[in-house]
């Protein structure tokens, strides 16, 4: 399965298909960043099936975005995705990756801990609906 999954860096004719993927992120979250701003897509033979962006700002990297299209889950590509980010971090002299994740959303907070993060801290009732984050961290 490993196989059938690339992963390239994002470019400007995938936004259409992430922002379908990613749907809930809003466009700006997607086409925005800085020179920190790392964007990649997952393909899946030659079909973009999952985005990740991310910041790596010196010695501290972040997770700010990951989604797989709904049909293409459970095949490894967000833990595909998160290994190409990590990697980079780590050339990049990154000490740490970071994330904050709901408390509800319970795939991503099983990808994470396969992943090697550890729940750091919670954000008390940060989201709308209530719910906490719990930001994870990852030593690189
Ligand atoms: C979370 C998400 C990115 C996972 O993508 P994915 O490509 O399916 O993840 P992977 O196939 O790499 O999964 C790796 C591991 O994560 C965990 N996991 C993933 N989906 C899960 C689910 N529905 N239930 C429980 N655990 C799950 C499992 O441990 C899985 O390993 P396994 O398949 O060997 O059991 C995807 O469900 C998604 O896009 N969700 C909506 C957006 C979102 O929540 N993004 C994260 C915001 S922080």
């Amino acid at each position: 399965m490993e196989r059938k999954i690339r992963i390239r860096e994002f470019r400007q004719e995938d936004l259409n298909r992430v922002i379908e993927i990613g749907k809930g992120f809003p466009p700006t979250s997607i086409e925005g960043g800085n020179r920190f701003t790392v964007k990649k897509v997952a393909l899946w033979v030659d079909q973009v099936v999952g985005f990740l962006s991310g910041d790596i700002v010196f010695s501290e990297a972040s997770i700010n975005l990951l989604a797989v299209c709904p049909s293409f889950r459970r095949k490894g590509i967000a833990g595909a995705l998160i290994d190409s980010f990590v990697s980079l971090s780590r050339e990049k002299g990154a000490e740490r990756v970071v994330l904050e994740v709901s408390s509800k959303n319970i795939p991503a907070v099983n990808l994470y801990r396969k992943k090697g993060f550890k729940e750091a801290y919670l954000r008390k009732k940060y989201y709308r609906d209530g719910s906490d984050a719990i930001v994870m961290v990852l030593p690189v």
